[in-house]
């Protein structure tokens, strides 16, 4: 038994009707950090993620590539999983939508529905417009009129995608019943849906009014079979959504997985997804009788070089290309500097070689190379003896020990991982002026106690770094701690304290660059 806090975290699941890219890496490696921030600061950390593996999108794709739906998901979900190696996610689980747990949970979920409010479902006809590429039903007055090359007219969602008529027996969800209960959800918990922008989008669509919308398919089979009517599948978005209570034992509300992390802490999606997660989420969950999660935060959109990523434009970039030309953690933390919260991040190459070399080569990585290296020539390989300290040292260690700390826990807690960042390296240039000032080279001679107390200052404060580093460069940072001998077990935000400063006379290992100087010259992405 742990009495650690429970925070529960999860992503969108991702269809399978193409290879991961850099959008999905942004938001793996998003929900990675908070997971690892959470686990960091004493947490008990849940984190799932998944991919969305039915609906008519995917099963078209298949048919495209000639190949059975069931074959075709094994082959891009194993892609997915692997993209989660790939990046050192640290998610606990993985759920694939076509798996016999998911089956049962989202059987059970619309049975709940039934069984608490059985006027919620019903079976009627649904005639309208679909967008296949969203998979969503729209409106006529949402939709614009288009013309393709050839001059015919058709019509296209506000997504831009194009959108086809339905005509179909259907069950459908009294969505309209709960608009009342929804906005009372967003004005008792405010920060339900973060950040603010999305959460006035969805206020103010609610207020606009509900339909109530179709929750099965049945000119096509690729999905979840509605309980006790087989010539329906359920609808790809509420066989989707209920990957979040899948993965932690739904349907059984007593195991120990369900009690311990439902409701959830975060549901981390991206802007384009935030009606189904924070309008239709909640009402299926309160119609079933659930408890509602606490969070919806929905983050931008990375582009790439102010463009948007489609496969027409041929600019999609694949998670492992970023990898293969700067190294996964500068990749990480190049995405988690550079992508303002909840707004949209720009990704070009030039400005990636610079932020990877400005920070990571001549902050982070300088300061720790020469500290340690100082250290490893100068005093035998062990870590110095401390004397006394001056307002110079007393401030620096300060600053490393409860200053940072206050700002990077602040931001953490909002997923200003950028804000965050910006804390942390500004202790980085703090320490690097500090060896500059303190000059211990010119000590080694004049005074050489004092030399040790300065190396022993700097190693204390790479020590911190390595700690608060963990959640965006975990390889590299644990390299760091690694060279200066730290157990395991301090790895952990409890120890960036006076208390548990290192201890003299450790001996570390060799200083090995951590992070490489890049070339500017390297072919661009
Ligand atoms: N399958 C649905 C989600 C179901 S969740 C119950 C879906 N899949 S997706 O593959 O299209 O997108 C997965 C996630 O990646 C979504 O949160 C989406 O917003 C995010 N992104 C897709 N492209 C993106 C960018 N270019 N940039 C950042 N995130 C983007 O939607």
């Amino acid at each position: 038994m742990t009495d650690k806090k429970p925070f529960y975290i999860t992503t969108a699941i991702s269809y399978v009707n193409g290879a991961p890219h850099l959008g999905h890496a942004y938001e793996q490696i998003l929900t990675d950090t908070m997971a690892r921030h959470k686990r960091l600061d004493g947490f008990d950390v849940m984190f799932l993620t998944g991919t969305d593996e039915h609906g008519q999108k995917v099963a078209k794709t298949a048919e495209r590539e000639g190949m059975e739906p069931q074959a075709f998901t094994d082959k891009i979900a194993q892609k997915f999983i692997d993209m989660t190696d790939q990046l050192n996610i640290s998610n606990d689980d993985f759920v694939r939508t076509t798996e016999p747990r998911h089956y049962e949970a989202s059987k059970a979920i619309w049975n709940a529905i039934k069984t608490n409010n059985p006027d919620d479902i019903y079976l009627d006809k649904y005639a309208g417009w679909y967008s296949v590429r969203d998979e969503a039903y729209f409106g006529e007055g949402e939709l614009t009129d288009a013309r393709d090359a050839d001059g015919n007219e058709h019509k296209l969602a506000p997504t831009g995608a194009p959108v086809e008529w339905v005509e179909e027996s259907s069950y459908f969800f009294r969505l309209s019943a709960y608009a009342d209960k929804l906005l009372e959800l967003y004005t008792a918990h405010p920060d339900f849906i973060e950040p603010d922008a999305r959460r006035n989008e969805i206020i103010s669509f609610v207020k606009s009014g509900l339909q109530d919308i179709s929750i099965s398919r049945t000119n096509f089979k690729w999905g979840v079979p509605v309980p006790d009517d087989e010539d329906h599948v359920m609808y790809v978005w509420l066989d989707a959504l209920t990957n979040y209570i899948t993965g932690i034992g739904y349907p059984d509300t007593d195991s120990d997985s369900y009690q311990k992390y439902w409701p959830a802490d975060f549901h981390v999606i991206g802007k384009d997804i935030i009606r189904f997660h924070c309008i239709y989420w909640p009402a299926f969950l309160m119609a079933a009788k659930l408890e509602m999660p606490k969070k919806v935060f929905a983050h931008g959109f990375i582009n790439v070089n102010g463009a948007k990523m489609s496969k027409s434009v041929g600019n999609v970039i694949a998670p492992q290309d970023l990898i293969d030309l700067y190294g996964l953690d500068p990749t990480r933390y190049l995405l988690m500097r550079e992508v303002p919260h909840g707004q949209d991040g720009n990704f070009s190459h030039e400005y990636a070689i610079q932020r990877i070399n400005s920070d990571l080569a001549n902050g982070l990585g300088n300061l720790s190379q020469r500290s340690l290296s100082m250290i490893y020539k100068n005093c035998e390989g062990q870590i110095p003896q401390i004397g006394a300290l001056t307002d110079a040292d007393k401030k620096l260690l300060n600053h490393a020990h409860d200053r940072m700390m206050v700002v990077v826990r602040e931001e953490c807690e909002k997923m200003k991982f950028n804000r965050a960042l910006e804390a942390i390296f500004k202790l980085v240039i703090d320490a690097n002026g500090y060896v500059d000032a303190q000059a211990p080279w010119t000590l080694k001679k004049e005074d050489p106690v004092r030399m040790e107390t300065v190396l022993y200052v700097l190693a204390e404060v790479v020590r911190v770094l390595g700690i608060a580093m963990l959640p965006y460069t975990p390889e590299s940072a644990n390299k760091i701690l690694d060279q200066l001998k730290i157990p395991a077990n301090e790895r952990d935000y409890s120890f960036i304290s006076d208390e548990h400063m290192l201890k003299s006379g450790t001996e570390i290992d060799k200083p090995e660059g951590i992070f490489p100087r890049l070339d500017a010259n390297d072919k661009a992405a």
